[in-house]
Formats: structure tokens, sequence, C-alpha cells
């Protein structure tokens, strides 16, 4: 199974990504690049909540890994004066560990819950009436002896993160008074952030270098990080140490990443839907199966990138190559055979 952290093009984290990420990540809103729309509403909020002195309402944000998301919520901790704790939802196993975080934070503190869809339901409960009054209900006791007593936490704002907000129960999502979506950044956004990346890590690039890097990078700033570092590795080893758009394209080459930033997983997806399956429609489990991949990672990582380049449609029955798909691999589309008896209805 191709582990999808390690896949060059993945929105997943590595841990190299997640260090070198804390070295060139934007501290303040005049740092950060793209994202205006989501950008101006927050610094609104912000601005609005420090003038009437209260903390933050709750925010969630929702969109494709690697688009920025741990790094607003340090944005809006920084912008607030205030400290942030970091955890996530699958690592908050057992309602003590959701207790001891809450309880440690001090008034205003930002607590970054990543991956939110995935905490438990028991633990979920636990946030509702902290996130609506700063309270938890402790229960001290066992059996028909066991009482509850209510605890007052300390101000906080929760920021959510999900790249599956559809998965998340009604009752939490209106928790939250803050909701945005983070979209794919333009490639004029990434060339951007390809320039102050190789600017902080003291890599030698020049226009046309950044550029064929951040059309590469599948409108993800993790991905165009981590791309630049792996044609710095190659500019070194087989060039002069400067990237220019030559050293990239043969860098990108080298590491199977296509003009349009899709890589080997993506187009055997694709060569899937069209040779195996006629072009589909055909289930999600049955593509998971095909590729011995994960259907989470199929739909949370892949699909988004390429039904945003139009390359693949998700319909009621299955998922569907477009005709630019099969435009990008030089296939002619097959012709769909008309349907052998005509229903009443179509007969109009
Ligand atoms: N590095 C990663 N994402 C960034 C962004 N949105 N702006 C600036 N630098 C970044």
């Amino acid at each position: 199974m191709t582990e999808a952290r390690n896949r060059i093009v993945s929105g997943k984290a590595s841990d190299e990504d997640a260090r070198i990420e804390a070295s060139v990540r934007p501290a303040s809103f005049s740092d950060y690049i793209g994202q205006e729309r989501v950008k101006e509403n927050l610094q609104i909020s912000v601005e609005a909540a420090r003038a009437r002195g209260e903390a933050l309402d709750h925010v969630l944000l929702y969109g494709p890994p690697g688009l920025g998301k741990t790094t607003l919520a340090q944005i809006l901790a920084n912008e607030m004066g205030s400290s942030i704790k970091i955890s996530s939802g699958p690592l908050l196993e057992k309602k003590g560990d959701l207790t001891a975080v809450l309880t440690s934070l001090d008034p205003g503190d930002f607590l970054f819950l990543d991956e939110i869809h995935r905490l438990q339901p028991a633990l979920e409960e636990i946030l509702y009436p902290a996130m609506e009054d700063f309270r938890i209900d402790l229960v001290i006791g066992q059996g028909p002896g066991a009482r509850i007593h209510p605890y007052q936490l300390n101000q906080f704002t929760l920021v959510g993160a999900t790249t599956r907000a559809g998965l998340l129960m009604a009752p939490l999502r209106s928790r939250f008074g803050i909701v945005h979506r983070l979209d794919f950044y333009t490639p004029q956004d990434l060339f951007q952030i390809v320039q102050r990346s190789a600017r902080i890590l003291g890599i030698a690039i020049d226009d046309a270098g950044a550029e064929e890097i951040a059309r590469r990078s599948r409108g993800t700033p993790r991905v165009a990080n981590r791309l630049l570092r792996r044609v710095r590795d190659f500019a070194e080893v087989r060039a002069d140490g400067h990237v220019t758009k030559d050293v990239a394209r043969e860098a990108l080459a080298m590491l199977g990443v296509d003009e349009h930033g899709l890589d080997e997983v993506d187009r055997n997806l694709l060569l899937t839907i069209i040779n195996k399956y006629s072009g589909g429609p055909v289930g999600l489990n049955t593509i998971a199966a095909s590729l011995s991949e994960e259907e989470d990672a199929i739909e949370e990582m892949y699909e988004p990138y390429l039904m945003q380049l139009g390359l693949l449609d998700r319909t009621q029955r299955g998922r569907v190559a477009t005709a630019l798909a099969y435009k990008h691999f030089g296939m002619d589309e097959p012709h769909k055979q008309p349907p052998l008896f005509r229903t009443a209805s179509s007969e109009e």
C-alpha cells in the first residue's frame, strides 16, 4: 500500500514537513500569502473581539490537507496576544485526556484541535458545554453514588480543523461561530510562497524555477515547500546549487511529478477508472481495492485536486473520468452506447 504521507505530492505532513513548516510558517496575517477572503474575514473578527476585550468566538476551518489550517490557528492566537495548545481528535483517546487539556487552559488561550471529525463521540459531548458555557461536568464516583460536579473553565477559543466538514455532527458544527473553508491556492500565491520559503531557507532560486515548482504544487503550500526542498537537493547534487527552470523541470520529472502536479498514484487512479471500468461510474470502494489504497486517503487527498483540475467527477453512481482526463492521457473518449430500449419518458 502506498503510504499517503510518503507521497511527494501528499497534503499530509511528514515529520520533516512539520519541522520545516515551523521554520517558514508565517506568524502574522501580514506575512500570510493567499486565502484573501478567509484572511480578511478573520482579521475583522479578531479586531472586533480585541476592541470588545473578549475572547475570539470558536473557529472551524475546513478544507483539503496542507492548506495552512494550523498556521492560521497560530496566527489567530498571535494576533489576539494569546498562547495556543495543539492537539488532535485521534490523539485524545479518553475523556480524561480532553478534560486535562481543557482545565489547563489559561484565560484567553487558544486550543487547536486538528482532525476534529475523528474525535470520539463521548469526548465530543464534553466539548458542547465547554464551548458554550466554558463548563465541564466532572463525574465523581461510580454507579448509583456517582455525582456530577460542574467545573468552570477559563474562557478560551477552540479552533477546530477538519478535512471532512461533512462528517461533523450538527451539534458540534453549530457551536462554531466562525466557519471558513480553505481553497486551493493560485499558482501566483504559490509562486510567492516558494520565493518566501526559499529566502528563509537560503535556497538560490530564480523566478522561472519558482514558477515551475508553484505550478506543480497542486494548489498546496505544504507540497510547494516539499518540492522546493527536493529540487534544492537535485540542484546541489546535479547542478551548481541554483534552482532554475531547467533544474526544476529535470528534478520534478525524476520525482515523477508531471506538468499538472500529478504523481504516479493520481495517474493510476484515473487510468484504473478509464481502462478497467470504461471511464466509470465506479464506486470508491472498488477503486480503493484496485489501487490498494485507503478509501479515506483517496477521498481526502487525491480526489479534491483531480476534481479541481476537472479530471474527475464524483456522481451519485460513482467516480467518472472526464473528457479532460482522456485528453490528459492523449486518449479518445469511448462512445457511450445509447440505451438499447427506450423508456416512455425518454421518447419525448
Ligand atoms: N508557508 C506556507 N503557507 C504559507 C502562506 N499561506 N503564506 C506564507 N508562507 C506560507
